[in-house]
């Protein structure tokens, strides 16, 4: 007989144990340097009466395998194979009897969870005008889908306030005040944004970097949708400081201003353990990453966005760890010359 090495697996060492992970199966165990030899040198001819307890073992745990696991066509490297894999197909446990029921435990779940978002940073706070929604409403829908583009070609002209707050109040902010419904005593979400979260968590926190925006300070900010207003963070950066940061993408030039989505993966833990949560942070950043560009282009802005910066750079300009806390995407927005290709 024949059987065969799981082949999607890894091996961890950890405080003097062996962990082998299987991605395909979801799941873990702690192994014995015997069997990790058996692995190690497995050779797939067994004599069926031959089998041993630890060859047993294996076939019984799915890191051998009685038919060869297919080899999905995959020309990424294995990190982003383990993270593929290792999200997806879950496996589903017994779903609770009835609506009545699902909606009950789910409520139970929710219990111990934060209600609100409460995350602010320490600095000087500024206190931006009221949003001018009715800025939002002088171009139609279609136009405003028509319009979006990514430009690479800005203008050095300054933005003003009261633009820069409808755009953070429309894309980032407390735009419904309250949005929680009240059914049967089950609030259906603490914060409602104009992108939708996965889970109602908001994990993303707007980090502000302002270049030309009237009567504000050039510099990093953190912006508080609650309140409305930035919490000075940082001195002011240059273009030049920028540019070598985005991989020397020159295109930022002249933005007015533009915001780092940073992620707070510490607000997602709680309530959802798998790693496929960092699928929704991604998802979200997608989200609200669009909504500020259809915002910006509603209020007559161009737009640049990039996803490739060096992080650990951007991550101490704007004071997080990179870890817990990490910036996964920039948006920016400035009045431009609605190039995709600048002429050089
Ligand atoms: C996640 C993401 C990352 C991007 N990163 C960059 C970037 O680093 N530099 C850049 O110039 N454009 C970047 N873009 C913009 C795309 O190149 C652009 O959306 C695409 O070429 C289509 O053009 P359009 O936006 O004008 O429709 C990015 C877009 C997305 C969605």
């Amino acid at each position: 007989m024949r059987l065969y090495q799981n082949p999607f697996v890894f091996f961890l060492i950890e405080e003097s144990d062996i962990l082998v992970w299987d991605y395909y199966h979801h799941q873990q165990f702690k192994i014995d340097v015997s069997y990790f030899e058996r692995l190690l040198f497995w050779s797939p001819f067994k004599d069926k009466s031959t089998l041993d307890r630890i060859d047993t073992d294996l076939l019984e745990g799915g890191l051998l395998q009685e038919e060869p696991l297919k080899m999905p066509n995959w020309q990424w490297d294995v990190l982003s194979k383990i993270f593929h894999m290792g999200t997806q197909n879950i496996p589903v446990y017994d779903s609770p009897p009835s609506k009545k029921e699902w909606i009950r435990e789910y409520a139970e779940e929710c219990e111990d969870l934060p209600r609100e978002i409460t995350f602010s940073r320490k600095g000087p706070v500024v206190e931006l005008p009221s949003a001018d929604t009715a800025l939002l409403k002088e171009k139609d829908y279609l136009t405003v889908l028509l319009s979006r583009k990514t430009n690479r070609v800005f203008r050095d002209t300054p933005m003003s306030l009261e633009t820069l707050s409808t755009l953070l109040r429309a894309t980032f902010g407390n735009i419904h005040e309250d949005a929680r419904e009240s059914s049967g005593g089950f609030y259906t979400a603490g914060v409602r944004k104009t992108s939708p979260s996965g889970g109602g968590l908001h994990p993303l926190e707007a980090y502000v970097v302002i270049f030309n925006v009237q009567g504000l300070e050039k510099g990093l900010y953190h912006y508080s949708f609650q309140g409305h207003t930035l919490t000075r963070i940082g001195d002011e950066v240059t273009y030049q400081d920028m540019i070598p940061l985005f991989y020397n993408q020159f295109y930022l030039e002249n933005i007015a201003m533009g915001v780092f989505l940073v992620a707070h993966f510490d607000r997602c833990w709680d309530k959802y353990r798998h790693s496929r949560a960092y699928r929704i942070a991604l998802m979200d950043t997608g989200h609200l990453s669009q909504t500020f560009l259809l915002n910006a282009t509603s209020l007559g802005l161009n737009t640049w966005l990039s996803a490739a910066f060096q992080d650990k750079e951007i991550a101490r300009l704007l004071g997080i760890d990179g870890m817990t806390q990490a910036p996964l995407h920039f948006v920016a927005a400035g009045e431009g010359e609605n190039l995709s290709i600048p002429s050089v």
